[in-house]
């Protein structure tokens, strides 16, 4: 549904993105990952024109995006949906209209467009929170009801700038939970810019490393992470190493030996979350 050919962009002497090539098949789910600055995010605003690329194409089912214009630009974004890290929720709305403002402003009625809100926040579950004002929520709820705007759009392609990178870790868990099951479902094709290494082994078809503006691996989860040779990718295993293979538990009982504060619970058994834990 999605061909991306060569896309090149430079901001003056930077390049950042230097000949992108991307497939993307109905309702699949690819997690793009790399360090600050590699282009993930300019990527994704290519895809939805929010900027515009110097050299290559980027087609959508079977159409080029670069030229659309006027309507057919905005019908293109409605099938395009964006979740950004930071949810710009409109503050004087309740969560319930900041949903149905998309489907409003596409044309459907009053009556349609608040019906497709509720669905959506039902969704996500958060009906009970319709009434209620951003403010009032948590930064997982807001987070939620962001998803929840861009599922009452019907998109076909949902596209994910790191949605719970500005979340704290326990609410992080309620946001993945929602897009795995989006995932899952194969109504919508995903591409999920995302720091959350076990979402990308466990609940995407397909992961993509970037660095410096290409994609330098690409494949199967576990055999781009696992097996690639890119310097990303050796970055990444150790990271994954760290975080979530028990590498923690050996460093402290490391420090343990020593005799540090930490000795006293140092002596658990090493854990070995599973990667599923956080669903
Ligand atoms: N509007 C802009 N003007 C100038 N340079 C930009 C602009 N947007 C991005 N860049 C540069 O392009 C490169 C890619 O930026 P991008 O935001 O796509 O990276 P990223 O992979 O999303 O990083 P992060 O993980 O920090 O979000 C960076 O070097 C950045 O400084
Ligand atoms: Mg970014």
């Amino acid at each position: 549904m999605l061909h991306v050919r060569r896309l090149t962009k430079r901001y003056g002497q930077r390049i950042a993105l230097d000949g992108i090539d991307l497939d993307l098949a109905p309702g699949e789910t690819l997690a793009l990952l790399g360090p600050s600055g590699c282009g993930k995010s300019t990527l994704l605003r290519c895809i939805q024109r929010l900027v515009r690329p110097d050299a290559g194409d980027i087609v959508f089912m079977g159409q080029s995006v670069l030229d659309l214009e006027g309507e057919a630009l905005r019908a293109y974004r409605r099938k395009v949906g964006f979740v950004f890290q930071h949810f710009n929720l409109i503050p004087h709305l309740t969560a319930l209209e900041n949903v149905a403002l998309g489907p409003l402003m596409a044309g459907l009625s009053r009556e349609e467009a608040f019906s497709r809100a509720r669905d959506a926040l039902e969704r996500v579950g958060l009906v009970h929170q319709a009434a209620a004002h951003p403010a009032a929520m948590s930064g997982g709820e807001r987070q939620r009801v962001a998803i929840a705007r861009t599922l009452a759009q019907r998109p076909s392609l949902i596209l994910w700038d790191e949605p719970t990178s500005a979340l704290d870790p326990v609410l992080v868990d309620e946001v993945l939970a929602i897009m795995a099951g989006l995932a899952a479902s194969d109504e919508t094709a995903m591409i999920v810019v995302t720091h959350e290494i076990p979402f990308a082994l466990e609940v995407a078809d397909r992961m993509a490393l970037m660095d410096q503006g290409k994609i330098v691996a690409e494949g199967e989860p576990r055999e781009v992470l696992f097996r690639s040779e890119a310097p990303v990718a050796r970055r990444l295993r150790k990271v994954y190493e760290m975080r979530y293979a028990g590498l923690y538990q050996q460093v402290l009982s490391r420090r343990g030996r020593n005799g540090s504060p930490r000795s006293r619970s140092v002596h658990r058994p090493p854990e070995r979350p599973s990667a599923l834990a956080w669903i």
